[in-house]
């Protein structure tokens, strides 16, 4: 495009395809162009409006929205995972941080590493894609993996620039959407007037403003934007996260001006002290500080954990208490058979949030007792009518603080905690492994069997949508769902000539129930890690079924690797995985070693595909898929460093030495390997050797 007015009426083209296609797909569910048309009109609208910026006042498809879909937004996977934040919760914490970073990189310390002082926003956080400057896709971060398109809301948020003078063909800018404390209440006092529900915390308005499906102009126009990461760009904007800051503000992003880069943990842990004590000032929730390694060279070094960068940490403000009522001790039987005691609360408002119920962890904590038999809260019990001191640390459950001994009522009576299971009745034991109170029938007692379908369909699992808990309840007590199988099996029951709506009753009709089938339709597809977890082993939780997807790639391997595993009685291999303990290998034996649990699997692999593992990086070195023994201490490279590069480039470190290993990598001062290799016939290679093979700036 080189003439304005051949832009102008190539601009009229599209607004007029783009506006009829909203149209159609959003008022009468009809689509008439492909998503994948519509994205490349789109992207050729923005491409125009980037190069002749003065013209998108006139042509303004890019920011209006039209009647939105009613369904819920596209899901889109992300061009790289966006990951979480580990915590820390003392200045011990942040200590061991620094110490960790130092011995992975092998660094002394004397040599100081500067790090980036930033705000941890409680807002929500959102990627934004710019196609040759202009602004493509605006995703939240979903589960980290897939997150939904918000691109209509966030082109209303006057933060998120529609167009940036850098003309990359992808450029990904991430950072943290947040409503203002100042108009927070304002927009609840509105919403009281129209009689609509208010929002609990400015995050919640944030999140429903964002996510809202009719957006309201006004309403987005007070959401803020504040940019802190990159999340994809063909080459570094930077080269340090403080020069980043300021990269962002030539692109036209707004950026935290608390920010700041220290060298000295000490004053870095004064100005938290600092921030924390006027953080209510601020015109947004902060929830702790993120500390950051600046340097984005040693940044790459450290890399990723499954889930965590190594090179940052959320240094948590301290909770937020209040104190309340218990009105009742509850118990709850979880999908792995322990009775966990609730105590359900008279509801109360804490740092915004309103809490109504809070874990009383095991039998012990009721009786002021801690994991070790010591006393806690100077031995006082928690009875029902007690005053306690409730706080909640981030999104989990509150928890008790303390107890009020001196309010209590003198009729009040100890707790009783059950012997016999609340759900099924079986005798309940306590479990020599973790000190929980289990109940053992686990095949049949249906609390159990309910919560590991709950489990089954949760969002890290199979995550389908529209089954909620009590559909799960009901479907179950209904005998339509009695293990995983069961869901996959519902539409075809229903071709057969089964009438649901009929059966179900109330709050079921054609809709609804076509939703249902199809979320479940589009479940089948799935990758081996939430696969893994969704079978509610014990002990694999959500990271070791990372770890095992990520070691095994795909179900075959895993399935095969475990089956011959069992029937030779060899758990070996399975202990070889780093990250894979004592009690994780114990438990998925059982599990795969249990005929019922192997039948009901069986039954499930019939109706699902799973996907492989893939794995983030794609580099190809002379190490991907080969087996790796290290002996000895390196140069250039503390141990932990050099596994992770090797895993980076798609090898496998192991501990033990055998025929089956590749290469056994030696620094100094070897030790033992080294002759076992030679009788073995194993390769080995010295570290210069080592670094020629590989790509270790990766
Ligand atoms: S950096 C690779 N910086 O905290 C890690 N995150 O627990 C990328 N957050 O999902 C995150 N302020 O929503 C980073 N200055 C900041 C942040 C920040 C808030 C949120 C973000 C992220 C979560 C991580």
């Amino acid at each position: 495009m080189t003439i304005k007015s051949e832009a102008v009426s190539r601009l009229k083209e599209l607004s007029e395809i783009i506006t009829k296609s909203r149209v159609a797909y959003f008022n009468y569910n009809r689509s008439d162009i492909t998503d994948q048309e519509y994205d490349h009109y789109i992207s050729e609208f923005a491409k125009i409006i980037a190069k002749y910026p003065e013209l998108a006042d006139e042509y303004k498809v890019l920011d209006q929205v039209g009647a939105m879909p009613n369904s819920k937004f596209k899901k889109v996977k992300h061009l790289t995972p966006m990951y979480s934040l580990s915590n820390a919760f003392s200045d011990k914490d942040i200590y061991n941080f620094l110490k960790q970073i130092r011995s992975f990189l092998d660094l002394s310390e004397s040599k100081s590493i500067d790090l980036a002082f930033e705000p941890k926003i409680d807002g929500l956080s959102l990627s934004l894609i710019y196609k040759n400057g202009a602004l493509f896709q605006a995703l939240t971060r979903g589960d980290g993996h897939i997150g939904e398109d918000v691109t209509e809301n966030a082109r209303l948020i006057s933060d998120v620039p529609l167009s940036i003078p850098v003309k990359i063909d992808t450029l990904e800018i991430r950072g943290e959407v947040y409503f203002p404390n100042s108009t927070f209440s304002e927009l609840n006092e509105e919403l009281k007037r129209k009689g609509g529900k208010t929002f609990s915390n400015p995050r919640n308005a944030a999140s429903g403003t964002l996510r809202q499906f009719k957006s309201n102009k006004n309403r987005n126009k007070n959401l803020c934007f504040f940019a802190y990461s990159v999340g994809n760009a063909p080459y570094h904007l930077a080269d340090s996260q403080a020069m980043l800051l300021k990269t962002f503000n030539d692109l036209g992003f707004k950026t935290n001006d608390i920010s700041k880069v220290f060298t000295s943990i000490e004053e870095l842990l004064q100005y938290y002290e600092k921030v924390f004590s006027m953080r209510t000032e601020l015109d947004y929730d902060i929830d702790g500080i993120v500390y950051k390694v600046n340097d984005f060279r040693l940044q790459q070094r450290l890399g990723f954990r499954s889930s965590s960068p190594r090179w940052a940490i959320a240094h948590k403000f301290p909770a937020e208490m209040s104190i309340t009522v218990v009105e009742e001790i509850e118990i709850q039987i979880g999908r792995t058979g322990t009775l966990s005691p609730v105590a359900k609360l008279k509801p109360v408002n804490i740092g915004g949030v309103i809490v109504s119920s809070a874990t009383l962890h095991n039998r012990d904590f009721i009786r002021g007792l801690d994991n070790k038999g010591n006393k806690i809260r100077d031995g006082a019990d928690i009875r029902k009518g007690d005053w306690v001191t409730v706080y909640r640390a981030g999104d989990v459950i509150p928890k008790i603080k303390d107890v009020d001994i001196s309010k209590r009522n003198s009729t009040s009576g100890a707790f009783f905690f059950p012997d016999l299971c609340p759900s099924c009745g079986a005798e309940v034991k306590i479990d020599k492994t973790d000190s929980a109170i289990r109940c053992y029938n686990f095949q049949h007692c249906e609390a159990q069997v309910i919560a590991r379908l709950k489990h089954f369909v949760s969002k890290k699992a199979f995550n389908i949508d529209g089954l909620g808990g009590r559909i799960i309840e009901e479907f179950y007590q209904k005998d339509l769902i009695q293990q995983p199988a069961d869901f996959f099996r519902l539409e075809s029951k229903s071709k057969h000539g089964f009438n649901f709506i009929e059966f179900l009753g109330k709050g079921w009709g054609e809709k609804s129930l076509k939703n249902l089938f199809h979320s479940i339709e589009k479940a089948k597809f799935i990758k081996l890690d939430r696969f893994l977890f969704s079978l509610g082993i014990r002990h694999i939780g959500e990271n070791a079924s990372q770890i095992l997807a990520g070691y095994f790639g795909s179900w075959d391997d895993f399935y095969n690797a475990i089956k011959a595993g069992i029937s030779k009685n060899d758990r070996h291999f399975l202990f070889e995985i780093e990250g894979i303990g004592q009690l994780m290998v114990t438990s998925l034996v059982g599990f795969f070693s249990d005929f019922k649990e192997r039948e009901k699997l069986e039954d499930l692999l019939n109706y699902v595909k799973i996907e492989k593992f893939i794995k983030l990086s794609k580099i190809e070195t002379a190490i991907t898929n080969k087996k790796l023994v290290l002996t000895g201490t390196f140069n250039a490279f503390s141990r932990a460093e050099l596994k992770s590069i090797c895993e980076r480039q798609g090898a496998k470190v192991l501990t033990a030495l055998s025929s089956k290993v590749d290469f056994l990598i030696v620094g100094q001062a070897p030790g033992s390997k080294v002759k076992k290799a030679d009788e073995l016939g194993v390769k080995q290679i010295y570290e210069e050797e080592f670094k020629g093979l590989i790509d270790y700036n990766l």
